[in-house]
């Protein structure tokens, strides 16, 4: 598709606009980083600023393909004033949208999929030279990471992608079409990415992937290395202070994981391990390829080698057929197990799902009606999680000034917020702090003073 020709001005800003999970927040920072490299953008604020506009989109639930084109709406505005504004719509709707989106929306300049950004600079270039629309949405092999540019750290916590995409075809989702089939990076590049992100500011290190311990990657020594391997592996990196990992499948839980719970000092005592439902006949339909009693097993496990695991998991009400004593279940579940945050969804029928075929047959008001019983729940088991760290004194990484005066913010190794009276001198130091009192999300704490 031709457009009219005009002398591009030279491009200096770049807004990028982030949707859904940890992944796509990455994947924007590392589009950053190129664009900042291939042309030297600098990231503003506001859309109306940028030269360069990129939209990183997350199809995970309904009505996201609507949000992405009332936000194109804001956007054509401003390209209607400045023509020579480039505008890329990238991430999971990209990928599911293709050509759809430039046809719906013509003043779209480039539409990428997850695997694709690294090509931005040359479809770039292309456009400013050639005036044309540009679409990639294939998923070719793990090559993107080969032409990133190399990782910088970006604060005391950094992500490292370690595999993407997902086998599992969980009915309901969308991932395995959008992210593509399970691919995981070369141990060595991962070592790499974590040891130049420790020589800058990082101490935390966060491994991601739609499924982190389906890892399954190629190792110095030429053999294949699952995730158990890896962990210890990043672990032993000098000035790793802490590490965490996310998301995880109980399909994937091998007893070796449960022991490095217990064995590995810099990993934190947290696990997000989404369990969906506590129905055994709703996990069967899900094809999650476990039941509750198999949950059951590995949460003992865990809890025999880290007694004081902090658990979260994600939840949909109303998936299709999902009966009062279904939700029941699930309840029965979420009590039995004690988490310590849970995000919780309302089922949606995503477009090419299996399950998308199927009615969505829980009427609207079931499913607020259970989501709300979930809130309620998970407030109360949120709320005690909280009340059992008063008294204790507790590692806290202080990542921030906190909104109130005086106040300094950071994370405990458990993943809970605390606030405190501090200074910004200790921001990036991992600081010994008594809880004092538990608030519904967060903690109050005092710095202990070690006496120098
Ligand atoms: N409807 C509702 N929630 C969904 N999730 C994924 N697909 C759907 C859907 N179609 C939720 C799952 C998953 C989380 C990332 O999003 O709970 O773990
Ligand atoms: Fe989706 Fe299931 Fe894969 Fe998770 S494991 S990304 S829910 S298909």
């Amino acid at each position: 598709m031709s457009k009219q020709a005009n002398t591009p001005k030279s491009l200096d800003t770049l807004f990028i606009k982030t949707y859904g999970c940890q992944m796509n927040e990455y994947d924007s920072t590392r589009m950053a980083d190129m664009m900042k490299e291939a042309y030297g953008l600098r990231l503003v604020a506001a859309p109306a600023d940028a030269d360069v506009i990129l939209m990183n989109t997350c199809s995970i639930r309904e009505k996201s393909e609507e949000k992405v084109y009332s936000e194109l709406g804001r956007y054509k505005k401003l390209k209607d004033k400045r023509p020579d504004m480039i505008i890329g719509v990238g991430g999971c709707v990209g990928q599911q949208e293709g050509e759809r989106i430039q046809q719906r929306a013509p003043y779209v300049d480039i539409v990428f999929g997850p695997q694709t950004y690294h090509r931005l600079p040359e479809m770039v270039k292309e456009i400013r030279r050639d005036r044309v629309c540009l679409t990639e949405v294939d998923m070719p092999e793990i090559e993107k990471f080969d032409h990133l540019p190399k990782a910088k750290s970006h604060g005391f916590v950094d992500c490292v992608t370690i595999m993407e995409g997902c086998d599992k075809f969980c009915t309901f989702c969308v991932v395995p079409y959008t992210r593509g089939p399970e691919l995981s990076r070369p141990v060595a590049d991962i070592l790499e990415e974590c040891t130049q992100l420790l020589a800058g500011d990082a101490l935390e290190i966060s491994l991601l992937g739609q499924n982190v311990n389906a890892y399954r990657g190629i190792g110095p020594d030429g053999d294949e290395w699952d995730f158990t391997m890896l962990l210890y592996a990043v672990a032993e990196l000098e000035g790793l202070k802490r590490l965490r990992f996310s998301t995880s499948h109980p399909m994937e839980m091998t007893s070796e994981l449960c022991v490095a719970f217990g064995e590995i000092p810099q990993l934190m005592p947290y696990l997000h391990l989404p369990v969906q439902s506590g129905s055994d006949q709703i996990l069967k339909a899900m094809h999650r390829g476990h039941d509750r009693e198999h949950y059951f097993r590995i949460i003992d496990e865990l809890r025999q080698h880290c007694p004081d695991l902090a658990l979260s998991s994600d939840f949909i009400v109303g998936y299709p057929g999902e009966t009062d004593a279904d939700f029941e279940a699930t309840l029965d579940l979420i009590r039995r197990v004690g988490y310590d945050t849970a995000y919780c969804f309302k089922y949606s029928p995503r477009p090419g799902t299996p399950a998308g075929k199927s009615a969505d047959d829980v009427p609207t008001e079931v499913k607020d009606a259970r989501l709300q019983q979930l809130f309620t729940l998970m407030r109360e088991q949120t709320r005690s999680a909280m009340e059992s760290s008063v008294g204790k004194t507790v590692d806290v990484l202080v990542e921030k000034n906190s909104r109130d005066e005086g106040d300094m913010q950071g994370r405990t190794s458990d993943f809970k917020i605390v606030h405190f009276k501090g200074n910004p001198r200790q921001i990036g130091q991992i600081m010994p702090v008594r809880i004092t009192e538990a608030y519904g999300q967060s903690l109050r704490g005092e710095l202990v003073l070690t006496g120098e």
